[in-house]
C-alpha cells in the first residue's frame, strides 16, 4: 500500500479530532492544536496522526541528537501522508540518574502509557539511545498496542586515547584496574574516559544502549540496520526519514506491536544477544518486553535457548572493536543473517517493514570478517548466558562470553574439576560498603575469594544498581589479578567486562538466600550442574533467619515507595506488579 492511500476504516485519532457526537468535545480538543499554526483541515483529514516519542534532552545526552532527526522523521511522516505530533518522554540517563536510571524504567513506562492512550495518536515512532529508553517505550507499546516502530539513535564514533581504541563505560572498567595497578595518573584515567565519547550517541561499546537497540531490531520493532548506525552519520538521518514513512505505513496496514512480539520474535532476540556478546541487562528487559506484550517467556530460556549460541561479533567488552567498525562490518543484519544460514533464527518472524525477517535479511552477509565472524569460525563457541540456581538464589546469569583465558585457567580448569570452583565468601552490603572495605587488609582476600554484594537489587537500591562487577583488592591487581568471581543481586554494566554472577532472584531484600550467608561462608559454583551454593546447613540457615534481613536504606522519594511496592524481581524483569494485565487497551477507548 503506498503512503498516498487513506485508510478505510476509521483512525483512532478521529475519536478526538472529527466526532460528529461529540462536537463540543470535538472542539475542545482541536483549538489549542490552532496556536502554533497547525490547521483544523489536517487535524480532521482522517490523515494518521503519527507520535514522535522524544527521549533526547539536555538531561538525555546519549538520545539528545533525537532532537535534530525528529526533523527528518517528521518529513518522512508528511511525505507519507501523515501527520507529526512530537512529545517528551521521560529521561533515562543510564551515567547519572541517582541512584540509578533502572529505578525510572517504570515510571517512563507508566508515563508513556499514559500518553500514548490518553492522546489522539495513531501510531508512533519510538525514538531510543540509552539503555532503558528502549525496553521503557517497547513496553508501553505493547500496553497500548497502537502501531509503533523503534528509531534508534545510534551509538557514538569509535573513541579514540593515544592510538588506542577506547570505548564507553569498558574504558572506565579497564582504567580503574590501571590506575589500581599504578600504570595511570588520575589525570590521564579522566583523559582516557573523555576520549571515549566523540560525537553524538549513545555507547559505542556493545553495552547495553548497543545491545537493547540491537534487541529490538532482532524483534523486529525497527527498519533493518537501525541500530547500529552510528549516530554522526547521514545514514542515521536517513533511517529516520525512512522510519517516519513507514510509521504511517504501519497504521494504514494496521501493523501493531502484537502482530510483531511473538514468543519466536523473542527466541530470536535471545540468539542475537549471545551473538553480539550483549549485556547481561537485556535478560530483565527482553522479560520485561515478553510480559507486556503478553507471551511467555521463561528465565531458562536463556540457558536453553540461548547459551549454545557463539558468539560472532568482536565488539567490546568481549571483544576488541567498537560501535562504528561494528556498523561497517554489516551490523545487526549481519549477525542475524549467520545466525539465519545456521538455521539458528526463525525467518519468518513477522516485522515492522512488513516482510519477514528472511525477507528482511537477504544479502546482508557481513563485509568485515574481522569484526563480525562466521558462525562456523567464532570468537568463542557457547557464548551465552548460563542460568544458575542454589540456595543463595532461585535464578542467576552469568554472561561466559567475557570470561578471560586468565579467569577461566584459575578458576574453572582446576584438573578433574572442570567448571566447579569453590571460594570463601567476603560479602558487602551495597557498593558504599564495598568501597570502605575492599582494600582493608583484615579481610585478607586473596585469589581463592568470592566477592558477594547484596541490596542492590530493586527492592534493595531501589531499582537495582550496576554494582556486581566488584573489582579485586589493590594489592590483587597488582600482581596481575584482575578480576575475582563475583555474586549479587544486583546487575552490572552491560561494558563490564567481568564474568560476574548477577540479577540474583529473590534479592537479599526479598529474604533470598544471599540474606543469610555470612563473611568466610564457603561458596561453590558448579558450572556444569548450574548450580551456586553457600555450603552452610539448613540449620544454621534457619538460625541465621532469625537475625532478620540485612538493612537497606529507606524510600527517599515517593516514586521509590510505590516502585518498592510494585515492583518483580530481576528474574521476572522487574515490571510493575499487574501491569501485565492491561494489554491491547487501545481497544477500548479512553473516556471523553
Ligand atoms: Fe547512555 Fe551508555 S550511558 S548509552
Ligand atoms: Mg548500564
Amino acid at each position: 500500500m503506498s503512503g498516498s492511500e487513506h485508510p478505510k476504516r476509521r483512525l483512532r485519532s478521529q475519536d478526538w479530532f472529527d466526532n460528529p457526537d461529540h462536537l463540543d468535545m470535538t472542539a475542545l480538543y482541536l483549538e489549542r492544536f490552532m496556536n502554533y499554526g497547525t490547521t483544523p483541515e489536517e487535524l480532521r483529514s482522517g490523515k494518521p496522526i503519527i507520535g514522535i516519542a522524544q527521549s533526547g534532552s539536555d538531561i538525555n545526552p546519549c538520545n539528545r541528537h533525537h532532537l535534530d532527526l525528529a526533523k527528518r522523521v517528521r518529513d518522512g511522516i508528511r511525505d507519507a501522508g501523515g501527520i507529526p505530533i512530537e512529545f517528551p518522554s521521560h529521561p533515562l540517563f543510564e551515567n547519572c540518574k541517582r541512584p540509578t536510571a533502572a529505578l525510572d524504567r517504570n515510571l517512563a513506562y507508566l508515563g508513556l502509557v499514559e500518553l500514548l492512550y490518553g492522546y489522539p495518536f495513531d501510531g508512533v515512532v519510538l525514538t531510543t539511545g540509552c539503555d532503558k529508553t528502549t525496553p521503557s517505550a517497547l513496553m508501553a507499546a505493547s500496553t497500548v498496542d497502537i502501531p509503533a516502530i523503534v528509531l534508534s539513535g545510534g551509538p557514538m564514533l569509535d573513541g579514540w586515547h593515544d592510538g588506542e581504541l577506547v570505548g564507553s563505560g569498558t574504558v572506565i572498567w579497564r582504567s580503574r584496574r590501571k590506575y589500581a595497578a599504578g600504570e595511570i595518573t588520575k589525570e590521564e584515567f579522566l583523559e582516557r574516559a573523555l576520549d571515549s565519547a566523540p560525537s553524538v550517541g549513545h555507547c559505542n561499546t556493545m553495552g547495553t544502549a548497543s545491545t537493547m537497540n540491537a534487541m529490538a531490531e532482532a524483534l523486529g520493532m525497527s527498519l533493518t540496520g537501525c541500530a547500529a548506525i552510528p549516530g554522526a552519520y547521514r545514514e542515521r538521518g536517513q533511517m529516520a526519514y525512512r522510519t517516519g514513512r513507514r510509521a504511517v505505513e504501519l497504521v494504514l496496514q494496521d501493523i501493531k506491536p502484537s502482530d510483531i512480539l511473538t514468543r519466536e520474535a523473542f527466541l530470536n532476540a535471545i540468539r542475537v544477544n549471545s551473538a553480539i556478546g550483549g549485556s547481561t541487562n537485556a535478560q530483565p528487559h527482553l522479560m520485561a518486553m515478553a510480559k507486556h506484550a503478553g507471551v511467555e517467556l521463561h528465565p531458562e530460556d536463556w540457558q536453553v535457548h540461548g547459551f549454545d549460541i557463539p558468539l560472532l561479533a568482536n565488539v567490546q567488552p568481549a571483544g576488541a572493536y567498537l560501535g562504528e567498525r561494528f556498523h561497517r562490518a554489516g551490523g545487526v543484519p549481519a549477525i542475524m543473517w549467520e545466525l539465519l544460514q545456521a538455521g539458528k533464527l526463525n525467518g519468518s518472524c513477522p516485522t515492522v517493514t512488513g516482510l519477514s525477517m528472511a525477507e528482511n535479511l537477504a544479502g546482508k552477509e557481513a563485509i568485515d570478517r574481522e569484526v563480525i565472524k562466521p558462525y562456523g569460525e567464532p570468537m568463542r563457541e557457547r557464548a551465552g548466558f548460563l542460568v544458575l540456581k542454589g540456595n543463595l538464589f532461585d535464578f542467576a546469569i552469568m554472561k561466559t562470553s567475557v570470561i578471560s583465558e586468565g579467569f577461566r585457567l584459575r578458576y574453572l580448569n582446576q584438573p578433574g574439576r572442570e567448571g566447579i570452583f569453590e571460594g570463601r565468601a567476603i560479602v558487602f552490603d551495597g557498593s558504599e560498603d564495598y568501597h570502605k572495605r575492599i582494600n582493608d587488609p583484615s579481610l585478607a582476600i586473596d585469589e581463592d575469594c568470592i566477592l558477594v554484594i547484596r541490596g542492590a537489587g530493586p527492592l534493595g537500591w531501589p531499582g537495582s544498581a550496576e554494582v556486581v562487577n566488584m573489582q579485586p583488592p589493590d594489592h590483587l591487581i597488582q600482581r596481575g589479578i584482575l578480576s575475582l568471581p563475583t555474586i549479587g543481586d544486583g546487575r552490572q554494566s552491560g561494558t563490564a567486562d567481568s564474568p560476574s554472577i548477577l540479577n540474583a532472584s529473590p534479592e537479599s531484600a526479598a529474604g533470598g538466600g544471599l540474606a543469610w550467608i555470612r563473611n568466610g561462608d564457603t561458596i561453590r559454583i558448579d558450572l556444569n550442574q548450574g548450580r551456586c551454593d553457600m555450603l552452610v546447613s539448613d540449620e544454621e540457615i534457619v538460625r541465621r533467619k532469625a537475625e532478620g534481613i540485612p538493612a537497606v536504606p529507606a524510600d527517599a522519594t515517593p516514586w521509590q515507595m510505590l516502585y518498592r511496592q510494585t515492583v518483580t524481581q530481576l528474574a521476572d524483569g522487574a515490571t510493575i506488579k499487574g501491569a501485565e494485565g492491561f494489554r491491547q487497551i487501545s481497544k477500548r477507548p479512553p473516556r471523553h
